[in-house]
């Protein structure tokens, strides 16, 4: 069998479970996945999804429209659990008759999961611990993503090949398990397709496609940086628990460090509650990566990106990624079983 035909068998259950040509999915990107991103992303063959993050349900109704109109290909798209108008948002999916929702953002509310599925779609949720995994499946999701912590975004303390090393041998053969997090070659998602995986999930690597929005200063900090400078950020107040994320090293780290420091006085002061704490975090964020991403201020934004980082070398098509990926594996499967 050539190289280009196992790596077909061996993506086999997980793009038949997308809906797909291959089992790569462009993990959703707040503000960088809209639908050019999503809908390159189906066309070349792969599985595009569009980041909710804090839309309004008007805003989705809208993108997903937009994506249609792209693309006749399947895409997902990708729900934040504790968004405050989550059951409007899955009637949005659901009136457009969306294939996939991904939940993110901690474990799903109860009924989310049922009402995703009453919708029609599949629920694909991330699982960042064997434990919670069990459970999930339990729940009834139909795949999983397992994320380690070289990704970009908001992670989780376990690196990707610790987590798809305790975790596939146990899950792999209940249902589709995707491995996402520092993903940049081919030939590492050869190895996790051999391991069990049914796909492999890269943020990191596509914001540079020609098709990505993202500003061009964006883009260059990305061709720019290497996978050192690509660095988790620092919780500072142990009673405000801020979920890690992995950025390009700026001034907006620093000035993330004294936006936590403010929030926590204000949690010592009694003017917030632990909750509206956390929420202020959250908002911090997604306005700091609108600033680098939109607009271009790659200083004070957030410059959320991968340890794959250094692997970005240039703007390219999606499909010519796609293909550079396809190759790569195919390759490394070939010369496994020459010997
Ligand atoms: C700029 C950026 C924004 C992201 N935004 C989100 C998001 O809104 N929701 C989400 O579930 N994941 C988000 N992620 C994580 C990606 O979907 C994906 O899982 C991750 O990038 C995979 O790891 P990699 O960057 O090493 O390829 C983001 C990642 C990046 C780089």
């Amino acid at each position: 069998m050539s190289g280009s035909e196992q790596l077909t068998r061996l993506m086999a259950r997980g793009a038949e479970f997308l809906g797909a040509e291959y089992a790569i999915l462009a993990g959703a990107m707040s503000w960088v996945s809209e639908r050019n991103l999503v809908a390159a992303m189906s066309n070349a063959g792969g599985f595009g999804v569009i980041a909710c993050g804090a839309m309004t349900p008007a805003l989705l109704d809208a993108e997903i429209a937009g994506t249609k109109a792209l693309t006749q290909k399947p895409f997902g798209v990708n729900l934040i659990t504790m968004h405050p108008d989550l059951d409007a948002l899955i009637d949005v999916c659901a009136k457009h008759r969306v294939g996939h929702v991904v939940l993110a953002g901690g474990l799903p509310p109860g009924g989310a999961i049922e009402k995703i599925k009453a919708g029609g779609a599949k629920v694909i949720c991330f699982a960042p611990a064997l434990a919670l995994a069990k459970k999930l499946i339990r729940s009834g999701v139909d795949a999983l993503v397992i994320e380690g912590m070289e990704a970009g975004g908001h992670i989780g303390p376990v690196s990707t090949s610790v987590l798809a090393q305790e975790m596939l041998p146990e899950i792999a053969d209940k249902l589709p398990v995707f491995v996402a997090g520092g993903i940049g070659r081919g030939e590492a998602i050869a190895g996790y397709l051999e391991m069990g995986a049914a796909g492999v999930q890269l943020g990191t690597r596509f914001v540079c496609a020609t098709e990505s929005i993202a500003h061009p200063n964006f883009k260059k900090a990305f061709i720019r940086a290497s996978a050192r400078d690509a660095v988790a950020s620092v919780q500072i107040d142990p009673r405000l628990p801020v979920i890690p994320v992995r950025a390009l090293k700026n001034a907006g780290s620093d000035a993330f460090t004294a936006k936590q420091r403010e929030v926590a006085q204000a949690l010592d002061e009694g003017r917030v509650a632990m909750a509206e704490a956390q929420l202020q975090i959250e908002h911090y964020w997604a306005g700091a990566l609108r600033r680098a991403v939109i607009e271009g201020d790659v200083e004070q934004g957030s410059l959320m990106a991968g340890q794959s980082v250094g692997m970005v070398t240039k703007e390219e098509p999606v499909s010519e990624i796609i293909e550079t990926l396809l190759a790569q594996a195919s390759a490394a499967l070939a010369g496994r079983s020459s010997f």
